[in-house]
């Protein structure tokens, strides 16, 4: 197998993975633990769920990151960064950045205080702050990837 064609085979496991995992958060762990813990408890056993899926995260962000710039170095793609019709290109390489600085940067160094704080003074704002942020970051994730399927294989708005 030509070494693109597994970095792109390799990319999509890690897209799957880390984009599944997001919308498995958001869609089937968040509104349960809703529904099965009261508001002060919510943040902490959420936490201690995701906390796993935090470093599955991390992994993945990382194979998903290492695939896409070596695809782009091996195919010279750098030039499609200043066209817009390749919106999708920026999307990636955005939605990756976002990831990669909340999970890496802000997640052990600000938000997690944050949120434990914030869930002290205010528990049913916290949770839906976070019930917020993750479908913020789904909504923007699933977009990249309807972006990158369409547009790698040939469509151009
Ligand atoms: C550093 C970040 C990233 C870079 C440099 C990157 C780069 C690339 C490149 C070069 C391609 C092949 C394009 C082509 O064949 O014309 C690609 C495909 C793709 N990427 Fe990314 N990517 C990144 C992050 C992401 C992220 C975060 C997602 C998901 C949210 C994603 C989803 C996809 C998908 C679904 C494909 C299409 C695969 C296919 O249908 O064959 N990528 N990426």
């Amino acid at each position: 197998m030509e070494h693109q064609i597994l970095a792109r085979a390799l990319h999509v496991v890690g897209v799957v993975l880390w984009i599944g995992g997001v919308a498995f958060v958001t869609t089937v762990l968040l509104p349960a633990v809703r529904r099965l813990k009261e508001p002060r408890e919510r943040v902490d056993f959420f936490e201690a769920i995701e906390g796993r899926f935090a470093w599955q995260a991390r992994g993945t962000t990382l194979l998903v990151g290492a695939t896409g710039f070596y695809m782009a170095h091996a195919w010279n793609l750098w030039e499609r960064f200043l066209s817009p019709a390749f919106w999708w290109m920026h999307a990636m390489v955005a939605v990756w950045l976002l990831f990669t600085v909340m999970l890496f940067i802000a997640e052990p160094l600000v938000l997690h205080r944050w949120f434990r704080e914030s869930a002290r003074r205010d528990p049913e704002r916290t949770f839906r702050r976070i019930e917020r942020l993750h479908a913020l970051l789904l909504t923007v994730s699933l977009l990249t990837v309807l972006g990158a399927v369409a547009g790698s294989h040939g469509w151009a708005p």
